[in-house]
C-alpha cells in the first residue's frame, strides 16, 4: 500500500508535522464508530505513525536545536491527542445514545389486553325482571320465535280477521300456506305453558319478539317483552294490581305504583292498559303507559283445556326496551339494538 508507514527516517520540518495532524485529525473526524477511531489512533498515533517517526527524529536534532523541534513535535501530538480524545468521547456518547434508544421501554404505554365487553343492557334489566318474580315463587317460561300462527292469534282469541294478523303488523313466513309467524308478543307462551303445565302456574316469559314496525327513536322491528301469567283458583283483578304494584316499587322505588285504565285485548277480559307511576322520572315524577294487562278470557282458558269455572287467572304483558327507557333516560331506542359496546359499558358490569 502506498500509504503504508514506512520507517526511513523523516525530516522534521513544519509543514512535515502540520501534515502529519492534518491527516491525523481528518482520519479522526471521519471515523464513524469506535472502531474505526481505534485504527485511526493506531495509523496516526501508535508506533510507526508519521508524528511516532517524527517524535523518534528528534534524538538525531542538534542539541541546540532541541527545544524548538521538540515543543514543533510535543505541541502536534498534544493537539492530536486531544482531537482523539474529543472524538473517542463524541462517538462513545452517540454510540450509548443509540444503544439507550434501541433499548427504550416505554412505560407509559397501556399493555394490550382484551377487553372485557359489557353485558347488554335489556339482558341485565331482563334478568333483574325475572329475578323480581322468581323471588315471588314464579317460574321462567319459554318459547319459541318462530311461532305457529294459531299460538300467537287463534288461541289467544284473536278474530280471523283481526287486523294484527296483517303483513302490515306482522311478519309472515313463508310459505305463507305453513302459518308460521315471527311472534309478535310472549303471549303465545301463556297458551304453550298452560298446555304444558299443570295448574296453578306462576310464569314469567321474558322474550324477544317482532313486528314490521320502523326503525326508529321509540320502535325497533325487533324488540323484547316479559309476559306475566297466573292462573289458579279464586285469583282476581287485586291479585294482578297487587302483584304489579309490587313489581313496580321493586323497579322504580318505595314511591312506584300502578294503575289501570280499560281497554281491550282479545285474550283478556276485562283488559286493562297499565300506567307506572314513576317517582324518580327526569323531568319529575309522572304517570308513563307501561304494558297491558287482564283476567285471561275464558275462551284462553278453554283452548288450553282448563276449565274456566274452576280455574281464573291473570295477564300482563310489557316491554323492557321502553322500560329501559324510561328507568334509565334513554332518549333513542336504537341505540339499544346497534351493539356499540360504550353504550352498554354505561350500565356497569354487573354480572
Ligand atoms: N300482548 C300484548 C302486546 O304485545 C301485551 C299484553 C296485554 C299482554 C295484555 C298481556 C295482557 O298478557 O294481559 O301488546
Amino acid at each position: 500500500m502506498s500509504d503504508a508507514p514506512s520507517n526511513d527516517p523523516v525530516e522534521i520540518t513544519a509543514d512535515a508535522v502540520d501534515a502529519a495532524v492534518a491527516e491525523a485529525l481528518a482520519a479522526f473526524a471521519a471515523a464513524s464508530d469506535t472502531a474505526e477511531l481505534k485504527a485511526a489512533r493506531n495509523a496516526h498515533t501508535a508506533e510507526g505513525s508519521p508524528l511516532a517517526r517524527l517524535n523518534a527524529q528528534l534524538r538525531n536534532v542538534p542539541n541546540d536545536q532541541k527545544a524548538a523541534f521538540g515543543k514543533l513535535v510535543g505541541q502536534a501530538r498534544g493537539r492530536v491527542n486531544q482531537a482523539l480524545a474529543a472524538r473517542e468521547t463524541e462517538l462513545a456518547e452517540a454510540e450509548t445514545a443509540a444503544k439507550l434508544e434501541a433499548e427504550r421501554v416505554d412505560i407509559t404505554a397501556l399493555a394490550p389486553r382484551t377487553r372485557v365487553g359489557a353485558r347488554h343492557p335489556i339482558s341485565l334489566l331482563q334478568e333483574e325482571i325475572a329475578d323480581l318474580f322468581v323471588g315471588m315463587g314464579w317460574e321462567i317460561a319459554e318459547g319459541p320465535e318462530l311461532e305457529h300462527e294459531w299460538f300467537n292469534f287463534d288461541a289467544l282469541n284473536f278474530a280471523p280477521d283481526h287486523p294484527a294478523r296483517q303483513m302490515q303488523d306482522t311478519f309472515l313466513v313463508d310459505p305463507v300456506a305453513r302459518h308460521l309467524v315471527m311472534r309478535t308478543h310472549t303471549s303465545p307462551v301463556q297458551v304453550r305453558s298452560m298446555l304444558e303445565r299443570e295448574v296453578p302456574i306462576y310464569i314469567l316469559c321474558p322474550g324477544r319478539v317482532y313486528r314490521t314496525d320502523e326503525f326508529d327513536a321509540t320502535h325497533l322491528p325487533a324488540f323484547t317483552q316479559f309476559e306475566g301469567l297466573v292462573i289458579d283458583k279464586g285469583i282476581t283483578m287485586a291479585n294482578l294490581k297487587g302483584t304489579l304494584d309490587h313489581a313496580a316499587k321493586v323497579l322504580f322505588g318505595a314511591e312506584a305504583k300502578t294503575r289501570f285504565r280499560t281497554n281491550y285485548f282479545p285474550f283478556t277480559e276485562p283488559s286493562a292498559e297499565l300506567d307506572l307511576w314513576h317517582p324518580t322520572f327526569p323531568g319529575g315524577a309522572r304517570w308513563i303507559e307501561w304494558g297491558g294487562c287482564g283476567m285471561v278470557n275464558p275462551n284462553v282458558l278453554r283452548a288450553a283445556g282448563i276449565d274456566p269455572e274452576v280455574y281464573s287467572g291473570f295477564a300482563f304483558g310489557m316491554g323492557i326496551e321502553r322500560t329501559l327507557m324510561f328507568r334509565s333516560d334513554v332518549q333513542d331506542m336504537r341505540d339499544m339494538a346497534e351493539g356499540d359496546v360504550r353504550f352498554s359499558e354505561q350500565f356497569g358490569m354487573v354480572v
